[in-house]
Parts: C-alpha cells; sequence; structure tokens
C-alpha cells in the first residue's frame, strides 16, 4: 500500500525529441526550462555519449541542484495522481497520465545529465550512491515516447476498471468491492452468497482486465530491457532489494515458515468443516477460497468466531467496542497519532489533517485502496483511506500513518534517500506499531478491552495468539506467491493464455485453497487484486511480515519489557522509539542490511539479514497447540499440490459448453495453437 513504490518509475523520453509539447501546458515550465538552459550551457561541449571527467564539488553542486528539481517534479506529480484517485474522471487521468510523462522526461534528462559524471573519479561513496541512484531511471531509459505513453494509459484504464467494478450477485444486485463486497465476505456465513460475491467481484474485475495485462507486460519489458541493464521487468523489480541472491534467499524464508503455515491450515480446515459440511472440502484437503472472511483468503481474521480455539471464552471485539463508545473516524487517526508520539515519533503535520481524504465521498468515484502519500515538499503528507468503524481499519489507520511516520523521519534526506531501505522496511514499519497495538494489554490501556487474559489463563492468551495468526501466519503464502506469478509473467515462463492457470497453480500449491467455482483461462483472477493492475510490488509485504517480528522483538528487547513477545507493548517507551527512529531516519541511504542492522544491533537477533526466527518465537506458544490439536484430531496436514481442484485446463474446456464471448474463442484458439506449437517442437 506504500505510494512511494508507486509514485511512478513510469517512463519517458528524450528531451530532444519531444521538445516544447511537454512544458508548454503547466505552470512550472519557466523553472524547467531555466534548469534545462543552465544544463545544457554547463554541458554543451560534450556529447551524450562521452564522460567528462568532473570533480566531486561540480558533482555536489549538480546534485543540490538536482534534489531541488526532482522534489518539485514529484510533488507536481503526486498532486495530479491525487487529483485522479480522488475523483476519477477522463480528465484527471488524462492530467495524471501528462504529469507522468512530464516526469519520466526528467527522469530521463537527469539520468543524462548524471551520466556525465565518472563514476570512477568520485571517491566519496555518498556521490556516486545519488548519482546511481539519478541514472537508475527504469523503463525512462526506454526512447519510444508512444509505448511509453500507452504503458501509462494502460495502468490508467486497468486501475479505473478495478475501481469501477460492480460485482454482480445476481441480475439486478451489483456492487461495489468496498465496502459491500468486502463486507460480505467478511461476515456472510451463507455459503451459496459468498461464492456469488466472490465471483461476481472477479467478473468484474479480473476479466475485464484480461484484455489489457499482456500488452503492459510487453510493453514494460521492452522499456526495462532498453539499457541492458535488466533482464525483465521482475528482475527490475526485485533490483530493489540490493542483493543477487534475493529471490533464493525469500524462498528459503518462506519454506521456513511452511510448517506453521500448514498447522494453521490444518486446524482451520477442519473447524470450517464443521460448519459449512465436509461435502464442500474436496479430498486433495484444499480449503474453499471464499470461505475464509477475506476476497482473496490472505487475511483471515473475519472468521475468527468460527474458528476460535476456545469459543467460550469471551472473544474480544473491538469493532463493537468502538461503535458502543462512539467512535468517529477521526478519533481513530488521533488513537494512532497518540502511539506514535508516545514513544517519541512525530505528530502528523497540520496539512495532513486539512488535506487527507479520510472517508469515502458520495458524489464521485476514487481508488479507495488505501494509502499513504508523500508530497516530497517536507510538509504535506496524507492519507487516502474510505475508513470505516471496524477494528480492520484502526489497524489500517495504524498501517498507513507508519508509512507517514517513516517519511516524516527521512524528509530531510536528499530526495533520493527519502523511501524505505528496501521497498519490505517501509511495509514493515507501517505494521509494526500494530504489534504493540494489539496486545490485549495495551487494548487494556486505551479502554477498548476490560480485562486481559492473565499470566496463567493459556487459553485467553492461545486465542490472543491464534487471532494474531489469521492476519499474520495466514498471509504469508499469499505473500510470497503474487510475486512469483509476477516475475514468472514477466520471465515469460507463463504465456497470457495460461496467466489464470498459473494463478491457480500457485494459489492451490502454496496456499492450499481451491476456487469455489469453476474457473478457466477465461478469467484473470490476478487482475481481481488492487495490486496486478495498480502495477505495485508485492513481495514488499512477504519481506515486512518477516522484518517486522525481527524489530518487534528488537524493540522489546532494547526497552527491557518483560514477558513473551507476543505480549510486549512498546506503547510510551521512547528507548524503543528513539532505537526504531535511528533506523527510519537512514532512508535508503545505506544498504538495507545496515539497516537492519542498526535496529537489531546489540540484541538477541542482532542480525544483517531477514530472519524468521523471531516470526516462529512469537507464535511458538500456539505453534505447539496447534500441533497438538491436529495430531489430537488425527489431521493430515498439508493438501495435493499437484492437483487444483475446479481449474479446468485448456484440453477440457474445449468440449465444455461454456463457450460464452469472443474473447474466451480467442484464448481458447491461442490455447490450441500454443499446444500445437509444442507439439511441433516436441
Ligand atoms: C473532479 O474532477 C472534475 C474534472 O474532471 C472537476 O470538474 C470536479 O470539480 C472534480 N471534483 C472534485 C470534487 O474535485
Ligand atoms: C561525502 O559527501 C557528502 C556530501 O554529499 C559529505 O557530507 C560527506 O562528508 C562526504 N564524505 C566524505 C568521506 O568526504
Ligand atoms: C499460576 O498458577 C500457579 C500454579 O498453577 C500458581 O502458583 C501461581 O500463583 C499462579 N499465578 C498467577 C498470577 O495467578
Ligand atoms: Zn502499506
Amino acid at each position: 500500500m506504500s505510494k512511494i513504490t508507486r509514485m511512478l518509475r513510469l517512463t519517458r523520453s528524450a528531451i530532444f525529441l519531444l521538445g516544447i509539447r511537454i512544458y508548454n501546458t503547466d505552470s512550472a515550465k519557466m523553472s524547467m526550462w531555466s534548469h534545462l538552459i543552465l544544463g545544457t550551457l554547463l554541458l554543451v561541449s560534450t556529447s551524450w555519449s562521452q564522460p567528462l571527467v568532473l570533480d566531486e564539488a561540480a558533482a555536489i553542486t549538480y546534485l543540490e541542484e538536482y534534489d531541488r528539481l526532482a522534489a518539485d517534479m514529484s510533488y507536481q506529480y503526486a498532486e495530479a495522481a491525487w487529483k485522479y484517485e480522488t475523483n476519477i474522471t477522463e480528465e484527471t487521468l488524462a492530467n495524471m497520465t501528462e504529469w507522468s510523462l512530464k516526469r519520466s522526461d526528467f527522469n530521463y534528462r537527469e539520468a543524462k545529465n548524471a551520466s556525465r559524471f565518472d563514476l570512477s573519479k568520485i571517491n566519496n561513496q555518498n556521490i556516486s550512491r545519488l548519482l546511481r541512484k539519478v541514472m537508475d531511471i527504469g523503463t525512462a531509459a526506454f526512447p519510444d515516447t508512444v509505448k511509453l505513453e500507452k504503458i501509462s494509459d494502460l495502468e490508467g484504464e486497468m486501475t479505473s476498471i478495478y475501481s469501477r467494478a460492480r460485482g454482480c450477485l445476481n441480475t439486478t444486485t451489483c456492487l461495489p468491492l468496498e465496502p459491500d463486497l468486502v463486507d460480505i465476505i467478511a461476515n456472510s456465513r451463507n455459503y451459496a452468497e459468498l461464492t456469488a460475491a466472490w465471483k461476481g467481484w472477479r467478473d468484474a474485475s479480473g476479466r475485464n482486465i484480461k484484455k489489457l495485462y499482456p500488452e503492459y507486460v510487453s510493453l514494460l519489458n521492452e522499456a526495462i530491457t532498453f539499457e541492458g541493464k535488466y533482464k525483465d521487468m521482475g528482475d527490475y523489480y526485485r533490483s530493489s532489494y540490493e542483493s543477487p541472491t534475493f529471490e533464493n534467499d525469500v524462498k528459503a524464508l518462506f519454506l521456513e515458515l511452511a510448517p506453521l503455515y500448514e498447522n494453521l491450515h490444518a486446524y482451520v480446515r477442519r473447524r470450517l468443516k464443521e460448519h459449512y459440511g465436509a461435502d464442500k472440502f474436496p479430498s486433495t484437503g484444499h480449503i474453499p477460497a471464499h470461505i475464509l472472511g477475506n476476497m482473496w483468503a490472505q487475511d483471515w481474521t473475519n472468521i475468527y468466531d468460527l474458528v476460535a480455539p476456545y469459543p467460550d471464552k469471551r472473544t474480544v471485539d473491538i469493532t463493537k467496542a468502538l461503535i458502543d463508545q462512539n467512535y468517529t473516524i477521526i478519533r481513530m487517526y488521533k488513537v494512532a497519532e497518540d502511539f506514535f508520539s508516545s514513544i517519541g515519533l512525530y505528530k502528523m503535520p497540520h496539512l495532513f489533517w486539512e488535506k487527507s481524504l479520510l472517508v469515502k465521498p458520495v458524489n464521485r468515484e476514487v481508488v479507495c485502496h488505501a494509502s499513504a502519500w508523500d508530497f516530497s515538499n517536507k510538509r504535506d503528507f496524507r492519507i487516502k483511506q474510505c475508513t470505516a468503524l471496524t477494528e480492520e481499519h484502526l489497524l489500517t489507520v495504524h498501517h498507513e500513518m507508519g508509512h507517514i511516520i517513516y517519511y516524516l523521519a527521512y524528509k530531510d534526506l536528499p530526495y533520493l534517500y527519502r523511501e524505505g531501505a528496501n521497498p519490505g522496511f517501509h511495509e514493515g514499519m507501517a505494521d509494526i506499531v500494530t504489534l504493540s497495538f494489539q496486545t490485549p494489554e495495551h487494548m487494556k490501556k486505551i479502554g477498548l478491552l476490560d480485562a486481559i487474559p492473565g499470566q496463567n489463563d493459556t487459553e485467553g492468551d492461545i486465542n490472543f495468539l491464534f487471532r494474531m495468526a489469521l492476519s499474520k501466519a495466514a498471509f504469508l503464502p499469499f505473500g510470497y506467491l503474487v510475486d512469483q506469478w509476477r516475475w514468472s509473467v514477466f520471465r515469460g515462463e507463463t504465456k497470457p493464455e495460461r496467466y489464470n492457470e498459473k494463478w491457480w497453480d500457485l494459489r492451490c500449491d502454496f496456499q492450499g485453497i481451491y476456487p469455489p467455482v469453476e474457473r478457466s483461462n477465461a478469467d484473470f483472477d490476478p487482475g481481481a487484486k488492487y495490486h496486478i493492475p495498480g502495477g505495485t510490488p508485492y513481495i514488499s509485504y512477504f519481506v515486512s511480515f518477516v522484518a517486522q517480528f525481527q524489530w518487534h522483538k528488537a524493540l522489546c528487547k532494547v526497552a527491557n519489557i518483560a514477558g513473551p513477545l507476543h505480549r510486549c507493548d512498546i506503547y510510551s517507551n521512547t528507548i524503543a522509539g528513539a532505537r526504531l527512529n535511528d533506523m527510519l531516519k537512514m532512508g535508503s541511504s545505506r544498504p538495507w542490511g545496515e539497516a537492519m542492522l542498526k535496529i537489531t544491533s546489540g540484541t538477541s537477533g542482532q542480525t544483517d539479514k531477514l530472519s524468521v526466527a523471531p516470526l516462529l518465537e512469537y507464535f511458538d506458544p500456539l505453534i505447539k497447540w496447534l500441533q497438538e490439536n491436529n495430531k489430537k484430531y488425527n489431521e493430515i496436514l498439508g493438501w495435493d499440490k499437484k492437483n487444483c481442484p475446479n481449474f479446468l485446463s485448456p484440453h477440457i474446456l474445449s468440449g465444455s459448453p461454456r463457450v460464452q464471448n469472443i474473447t474466451f474463442i480467442l484464448t481458447m484458439m491461442s490455447a490450441l495453437f500454443s499446444i500445437a506449437i509444442s507439439i511441433i517442437e516436441n
């Protein structure tokens, strides 16, 4: 949900190709022009390709000027993107596209300018790191302006389809994702109704995005490979982690987490069978994807009441407490702000309260997906969230405000360092406070809970940990697989005619869930998840879920808070806050391993790497409980990884009567064609 990664790495081309067209419509043109002319005068004696040997002083002067202009450009773009996302119209879309192109042009031009500094002559590592960042412009290095514009159009069109989509439950009732369909999936316990909401959403969103995605992929790949620096767009996304072993590293972490997930899965499956009937559960061991309380089965907190380990124990109902206590939306934000300021971090600046969009407007279309925005001018930071009075939203408020805190911590760094140490760090920071916030200790402190499980209350403790696992542990395979899908697509391993098949291979294999209705390659279920049409990398969430437990442990140790990790609340502990801030203030000025070390140093979890040990330590009492429980009921852990019930592969489909439209026929034809090709090749 971090905006920074999205603040587009979009593209565009040479100023000398486009000349006046770019700058003739905006008010900032004079400063842009004067800079361009100055830059041209300064460097006029060289051709584009010959590096000038310039000294460090010249580089420092250049970077200072760059900083000012880049921050200004980023501000302009963010305003345009904000206008679009809070008011989706043809005009606002066109305006955003225009600014994204201007920004790309700017990036392109500055990358060329920076390339004239001979990095081998620059000893100061900070200066060469900054220059490298100026030059790392992703797809913007691509000179074909028409294609770059097309990428931007496609992304705008896809997010627009996603945001306007209305999922139909029947022929008369069609509802938006937020809040209606999300609510049904969260709260309905009616199998047929859940199925309708699940299918309706995918028919309205993913299916309509399907036809746009292949071109988007091939254009991004074409643009990113142009310079010869990256193999494909996935390779570029992964480069944010500055590690050649990143892909294998996350895979190893994922495998270490599998036993936790499989135990949780087996237990939840048994309990859901009791409710929905064993006939809904195939012999392969998969769980229907739509009965886990979340549209993507990525967070299972909403079915807590169905599966609680000790249902007779009074369950915590924060949503009810919020309503009973007449909470307002603003108060939810004030509570989050209070947490951060209690540990010595920042208050929200006044522009935050003035300009954020905190409730869904009634008279216009908006992108409701919650996000936190940095306008790059050191004072304008906003949240956009269609906030509702629920526990889930209260946590999201803390999450988005965590992003803002990170923005505030590094706001005085050079523009290019105003990012997370890696993209996962931003998401981790967004979540870390929620680990303290959700403890019964903290809930009692702020009056949302009247009693906490005592030290001898194992049942209460397990209920609490289990509820945490429904969000933090249930998420892990999904967090891992979204980019497995996307990387495979960008690598060309998964072709358009098999997009949905690959998606379900991964969902069935890693999450152990299966589609409740027949799916085929005529559907495009990845498109029904915001981050795919939105072009937002996803592995950062997986990294964040691992890292946040490392940090939580480190902060609890630094602050000397006794007791188990899952009951530690850092509220009002300024020592913990200061340690956290030390890391946040680094932004991306150093490789992320150093930032990891900064926060963990001197604790038993000291490391400069990702580690799942703190996450497993946090859940240890629950893991033991789940293992015992699964044994008691003779549950077989896991599922048939080779089988994905309800997914119709192309050759089965060819005899089916479900041929409905031309898209489907075309998909069929291309699928058959590719089968024919592979037969010939073999
Ligand atoms: C939404 O954008 C349109 C331009 O497309 C503009 O006329 C309208 O005033 C905007 N609405 C709001 C509430 O900003
Ligand atoms: C490198 O340059 C920065 C300015 O960008 C300066 O603050 C820093 O002291 C320099 N470091 C060294 C080792 O000269
Ligand atoms: C917990 O239980 C043990 C014995 O089972 C008892 O000695 C101890 O006092 C109890 N502690 C609390 C806080 O109730
Ligand atoms: Zn986020």
